[in-house]
């Protein structure tokens, strides 16, 4: 009996460190927590966001054609279905009544109608503010002080999707300012996903999962290499942190810039879904080449980072330019993400140690990207890997 209360309570406390140590319980098998009581984010979004190709060039029509892009390019039914403005969509001044004015210039139809066309297409609208007195782009106001009316804005136009930055934050700390917009959010009455970009600074993985479905953990990507795997790594070292309702968010993606090689835009994908990061795609949708049509729309890959489990996969081992990456998956399986980061091709091992399996265990491995599969494989997967290149993997034991 006592042994037996001791085998679960044991058995409790390390599921508890599945999510960083956060007052997790254990419900049907699934961890549970202190969430942000809108019920949203049970699998990371996946959407696409106007910064990384537009910056501050957006206006009504590329939105309304980035939705249509979105539909008919086949990506909203796989899943992406947010349609997020980022900065720039407001005018610098808000109007008598303290409220945010859509730019007339480039919106003059308003964000409600966009809102209601995006909908109509069977899609969410997302929108940009920041927790501070202007955007980062110093062209619109910021949220501080205004957080109960801007919620209620958003809310009354239909909005489902709030990023909220950091900029001219008056110097208080986001652990101050970001709770108020999400009580703010709760508010208004409608759920809507709460996006924290603070950068990663005050280590938000330890504070945002109660407040956030997603927090920065890095500052902005660029469509380089260099950025995207320090991105990649730094988000990383919170991969504890991450659960249903709230994810740790390394930025947008870069596919389709034109910036990284393909093998180098396969790699970014597979670890952003390994990691369970959002997929928001960051280039312009309407002018796709296939190539990147084909990265996007990869529904093994998807399925990773949409997996129920929802446990973020991490770099498990390095040696040199060579890394594993892996995480448990629903049905007892495994993703494994060999990677070589190295300039000239090379063999990249896991062996089941390394993935946390059984040491006999008999294992077929599905290649997410190939689409071929290997049968009867005993003690590690190994591949010869290009530069820069990676191989992802789901592993089912036999
Ligand atoms: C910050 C954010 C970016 C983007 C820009 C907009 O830099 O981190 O993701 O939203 O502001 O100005």
């Amino acid at each position: 009996m006592w042994m037996m209360m001791l085998i679960m309570l044991l058995l409790l406390v390390s599921n508890g460190e599945e999510v960083g140590g956060s007052s997790g319980e254990v419900e049907d098998g699934i961890i549970s927590r202190n969430l942000l009581a809108n019920g949203l984010a049970l699998t990371p979004p996946m959407g696409w966001n106007s910064w990384n190709h537009f910056q501050c060039s957006i206006e009504e029509k590329l939105i309304r054609e980035t939705a249509d892009a979105m539909v008919s390019s086949g990506l909203a039914a796989l899943g992406y279905q947010y349609i997020n403005l980022d900065d720039c969509w407001a005018e610098l001044n808000r109007d008598s009544k303290g409220n945010l004015v859509p730019k007339s210039s480039t919106f003059p139809s308003g964000i409600k109608a966009l809102a209601n066309y995006v909908h109509s297409k069977g899609l969410k609208l997302g929108i940009y503010s920041d927790a501070g007195t202007r955007t980062c782009s110093n062209t619109m106001p910021g949220s501080l002080g205004h957080e109960e009316q801007d919620a209620k804005t958003f809310a009354s136009w239909g909005v489902d999707y709030l990023k909220y930055d950091n900029c001219f934050n008056t110097g208080t700390n986001p652990k101050e300012r970001y709770p108020i917009m999400s009580q703010a959010l709760l508010n208004s009455g409608r759920p809507i996903y709460f996006s924290l970009c603070e950068w990663g600074q005050e280590q938000p993985a330890t504070w945002a999962p109660k407040i956030g479905n997603s927090w920065r953990t890095t500052g902005d990507i660029s469509d380089k290499w260099e950025s995207m795997i320090s991105c990649a790594d730094e988000n990383d070292r919170w991969a504890s942190y991450a659960a249903p309702g709230g994810w740790n968010d390394p930025d947008m993606l870069e596919v389709g810039n034109g910036g990284m090689t393909t093998e180098e835009y396969r790699a970014h994908f597979s670890i952003w879904a390994l990691a369970k990061a959002p997929l928001l795609v960051g280039c312009d949708i309407r002018a796709m080449d296939n190539v990147t049509l084909a990265l996007l729309s990869n529904k093994d890959v998807i399925s990773v980072n949409q997996d129920k489990l929802g446990v973020q996969g991490k770099k498990i081992k390095k040696d040199g330019d060579l890394e594993v990456w892996s995480g448990p998956l629903s049905k007892n399986r495994t993703t494994v993400v060999l990677w070589n980061k190295g300039t000239s091709s090379a063999t990249v091992i896991a062996y089941w140690s390394d993935l946390g399996l059984n040491p006999t265990a008999v294992v077929k491995a599905h290649d997410l990207w190939t689409h071929s599969i290997q049968r009867g494989l005993k003690g590690n997967i190994s591949a010869n890997i290009e530069s820069h290149a990676c191989k992802m993997f789901v592993l089912t034991p036999q």
